[in-house]
């Protein structure tokens, strides 16, 4: 009897949470849409891109550039793709797909921003050590101390020191002040709510991010949640400097597609405009 009692009380609130979460969710149709393309990176960490000489852009970059400034015309991508993927950038190897693209759409409410990504993870990985989870899908959220946050988004924690960089050691993400707010979906189900400090956090994040995703036929999207409270503290009325990686055929470590450092416009301008719902 009370057993019985017990479990109904917690499958209605399950109900009263899913309603919750259902209610909450905003209306995708009524999201405008943008394309960021991600690429394989190598392993160019933020060190490689501020040295004079190796790369052209840094000088550039101590003037205040962003990366996207440079590397974007147009929306797509200039970069050289295939050096990305030569011997001179990636000592070990690169999956067969250097870059493609993901829809991303986002929206804010009074407490909360949603993200939605749509993609095609392709196939053809190089590294594969992630047995658990086909793919992953992650967007990071530098705040306004991170050195370069602005400039350069997630780059400005991917440093050469850090695990599977060709002279890495045991460090793992990490920015010297500061701090970035992390999101995470696993196709294994579950999601993370981390952040990224003096070393990458995957829990005890302060932005309450929840994810999920799905695949339809070959497309998976995966929508996010987070708080507008958190490391990054996102305003209304302003831009916020985001980034997204994605993990694709069992990818482990360094080997994920990413983007550069963008911005989502809670009700402003930006490469994604996210309106009120
Ligand atoms: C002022 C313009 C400028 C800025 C800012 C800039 N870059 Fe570059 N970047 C270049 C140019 C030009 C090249 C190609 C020639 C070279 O390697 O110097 C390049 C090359 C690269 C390459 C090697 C692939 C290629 O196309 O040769 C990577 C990776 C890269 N940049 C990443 C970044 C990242 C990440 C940032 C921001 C943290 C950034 N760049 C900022 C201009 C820029």
């Amino acid at each position: 009897m009370k057993k019985n009692f017990v479990s109904l009380a917690i499958a209605g609130a399950f109900l009263a949470l899913g309603s919750q979460a259902a209610m909450a969710a905003p209306d995708w149709a009524k999201a405008g849409k943008s394309t960021i393309h991600v690429f394989h990176p190598g392993a160019a960490p933020i060190e490689w891109i501020q040295g004079k000489g190796e790369h052209s852009g840094a000088s550039g970059l101590k003037k205040g550039e962003t990366c996207a400034g440079c590397h974007i015309e147009d929306g797509k991508l200039s970069l050289d793709t295939k050096r990305l993927v030569s011997k001179e950038l990636e000592p070990k190897g690169a999956p067969k797909t250097a870059t493609y693209p993901v829809t991303v759409q986002a929206a804010y409410d009074a407490s909360n921003l949603y993200v939605r990504l749509t993609f095609k993870a392709p196939a053809g990985g190089f590294d594969k050590s992630d047995k658990d989870n086909e793919v992953k899908a992650t967007v990071m959220f530098p705040n306004d101390k991170v050195p370069l946050g602005e400039q350069a988004g997630c780059w400005a924690a991917c440093h050469e020191d850090s695990k599977g960089m060709p002279k890495g050691k045991d460090k793992t993400k990490h920015v010297s002040a500061g701090a970035m707010d992390l999101m995470q979906w696993k196709s294994s189900g579950k999601s993370v709510d981390g952040f990224v400090a003096d070393k990458r956090n995957m829990e005890g994040g302060k932005a309450g991010a929840t994810a999920e995703g799905a695949k339809a036929g070959d497309t998976y999207t995966v929508t996010f949640t987070r708080k507008l409270a958190g490391n990054a503290v996102l305003a209304p009325g302003k831009a916020v400097p985001f980034g997204i990686a994605i993990h694709a055929d069992n990818a482990g470590g360094r080997f994920h597609h990413v983007s550069f450092g963008h911005t989502i416009g809670l009700g402003a301008d930006g490469d994604v405009k996210a309106a009120k719902q």
